[in-house]
């Protein structure tokens, strides 16, 4: 029996992330032209409640912003450059998840939204994104929530039981039967150095969904997909997409 929600075999980790300012619409567009048809994307929330496409708690390495992003209100997030990293991007905004979510489908594309939330406000992120969603989002597109954050894999159980779920780890647990059960999982994600072939065979014999990351290498993603990973998560997705060894 499949339960897996499918992406596609590359995802696009927060965009383009390798080409562009990493969880932006420019990373998000240009992900979309490389070929790329899922992407993944992180949120987190701002102290007023408006959700944020951002991985670091902290907006120092990604934007022109200082301290934690959950500390700041949307006027000032919305103030500022996410584009830092990539002097073509300068005038790239932080973006708000409402945007990010017209513009994944405006480009038709799959997403995979991974909660980031701050440590202590996992319930009111998950709120806050589900609303969000719940207003942005048209059902039709592929929508997969996703969290290392058992706490806020909990609260999209409660908030939208319907979307369908997947639990982040590093290494594979040995009791991931029941954690995937006890968060009525449709998938598991799980970092590629920990892609253990016993586990992996058994995971998708239950008819889990298999996605790993971060894969930038397109012999290493072959490799993956023997095994039985229905995707990877890429920085540079077209890059693997053109790869002759990606079906080697
Ligand atoms: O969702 C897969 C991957 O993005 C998890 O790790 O830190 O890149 O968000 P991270
Ligand atoms: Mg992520």
């Amino acid at each position: 029996m499949s339960r897996a929600t499918m992406l596609a075999p590359v995802v696009a980790h927060r965009g383009a992330s390798a080409d562009a300012p990493e969880n932006t619409i420019a990373a998000i567009r240009l992900a979309a032209e490389q070929g790329a048809t899922a992407v993944e994307i992180d949120v987190s929330i701002s102290a007023d409640g408006v959700a944020f496409v951002h991985h670091d708690d902290s907006l120092e390495r990604c934007t022109n912003g200082t301290g934690n992003l959950c500390t700041h209100d949307a006027s000032y997030l919305d103030s500022l450059s996410a584009g830092v990293l990539f002097p073509d991007y300068i005038n790239e905004p932080l973006p708000r998840l409402s945007a990010v979510l017209e513009c994944i489908q405006e480009l038709n594309m799959a997403l995979n939204l991974e909660i980031k939330p701050k440590s202590g406000l996992e319930e009111p992120t998950t709120r806050i994104i589900c609303q969000t969603v719940a207003e942005y989002w048209q059902a039709g597109n592929t929508l997969l929530y996703s969290s290392f954050s058992r706490d806020a894999l909990k609260a999209t159980m409660e908030y939208q039981p319907e979307t369908p779920r997947a639990l982040i780890v590093g290494a594979i647990p040995e009791n991931w039967p029941e954690q995937l059960v006890a968060y009525n999982c449709s998938n598991f994600h799980f970092a590629a150095a920990h892609a253990d072939k016993q586990a992996l065979l058994a995971i998708r014999d239950e008819g889990y969904g298999l996605y790993c990351f971060t894969v930038n290498d397109a012999a290493e993603a072959a490799k993956l997909y023997e095994l039985g990973v229905h995707g990877v998560f890429s920085d540079c997705p077209g890059a693997l997409l053109g790869s002759e060894d990606l079906l080697a």
